[in-house]
């Protein structure tokens, strides 16, 4: 018989490692109503995972070696898939065909893997499918002051490659969970697609690549090891932003809401809301020393501009009982200050506990 398994890719990436770490621990709790979610975790990755907890197998490889799939499903019997793999906005940029190639193919290759397994299980394979503030395009900043928390179907008109992989992925999601072969065949189980739109997400363990929201984590690293930072956005512009453990907790949740609560596919998630100088600001109330220019590039510059300053996650508050567990005054207090300056002090490696709640 095959074991039964959550397969998360990019397992290496910000959000896998946080997310393995909390599953994980799950695995080896007591906590009542844990039991009904346990299960092995496959962990795939193009790199190797720097600590590997319990109950949790390595897979080293790539989402679009159709090979390896075929392997894992002949060898598992997948119910779950967290599809984190991904290259962010600003790396995106810089090559469009390869951010094409992985965001888009290789989110096709695993809602096909999705589809089949739940054909033969004869149950829905859940896939929860982490998408982003970059779906959204608006126009220029007089819109953006216009529209200050923008809901799931307003503005999806994304300026970045990875933006438009994302909007379509979800689209995608949506054709596989409703529509994919019910003409050609009669499929009463299809899959189970949910996808939360992320904002810029901050650890305290890890450090983001590529991505254009990283000037807000980047600067709270590099302020922590007393090093100069040049922030590459306008003191003035205005993201959403959230702690990773609440980033977490949205994956998790979603996951394990009933589906019939969900009105939506497609939801928003966030914490705070903060221009660059503010988030400058926080970061010296904890480290008065540190130094912070703002250097903007204009590239960068334009995506962020173009992404909503507020998001409208009211129907997911509703629909699954989302809520954030940091604010950004316990984000910085309780959670990133308090763990940074452990992890520096210490000059501790790998992820460590990003779910603590
Ligand atoms: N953090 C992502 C990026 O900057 C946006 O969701 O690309």
């Amino acid at each position: 018989m095959r074991a039964k398994v959550t397969l998360i890719t990019g397992a290496a990436g910000e959000v896998g490692q946080a997310l393995i770490q909390r599953l994980s621990t799950e695995f080896t709790c007591e906590s009542p109503g844990a039991a009904a979610f346990q299960r092995q975790i496959l962990a795939l990755d193009l790199n190797p995972l720097p600590a590997l907890p319990k109950n949790v197998h390595q897979v080293q490889g790539s989402i679009l070696d159709t090979g390896l799939l075929d392997r894992l499903v002949s060898e598992y019997e997948i119910e779950e898939i967290y599809h984190l793999a991904a290259l962010l906005s600003t790396r995106a940029e810089f090559s469009p065909d390869a951010a094409h190639k992985v965001n888009v193919e290789g989110t096709l290759g695993l809602l096909h893997l999705a589809a089949q397994q739940s054909e033969w299980r004869g149950a829905p394979v859940r896939f929860i499918f982490p998408s982003s503030i970059a779906v959204f395009g608006l126009p220029d900043l007089k819109t953006k002051t216009a529209a200050p928390r923008v809901r799931e179907w307003e503005w999806n008109y994304p300026t970045t490659m990875y933006g438009c992989n994302k909007l379509y992925c979800e689209l995608l999601g949506i054709y596989f969970s409703r529509h994919y072969r019910q003409l050609a065949v009669d499929r009463p189980t299809s899959l189970d697609f949910r996808a939360v739109r992320f904002p810029g997400l901050v650890s305290a363990f890890t450090v983001p690549s590529g991505g254009t929201s990283d000037y807000g984590p980047e600067m709270l690293h590099a302020a922590a090891q007393h090093k100069p930072y040049a922030c590459f956005v306008r003191e003035d512009v205005r993201i959403p932003f959230m702690a990773m453990p609440d980033a977490v907790k949205a994956l998790i949740d979603l996951a394990r809401a009933p589906r019939e609560a969900l009105s939506r596919p497609v939801y928003n998630v966030t914490s705070f809301s903060l221009s660059a100088g503010e988030f400058r600001d926080h970061v010296l109330r904890y480290f008065p020393d540190a130094q912070i220019d703002f250097v903007p590039d204009l590239k960068r510059q334009q995506i962020v501009d173009t992404w909503p300053a507020d998001l409208d996650d009211s129907t997911a508050r509703r629909d699954w009982g989302w809520h954030p567990d940091y604010d950004v005054e316990r984000a910085f207090a309780e959670y990133l200050v308090p763990s940074i300056r452990q992890r520096y002090e210490k000059g501790a490696r790998g992820p460590g506990p990003d779910t603590c709640a």
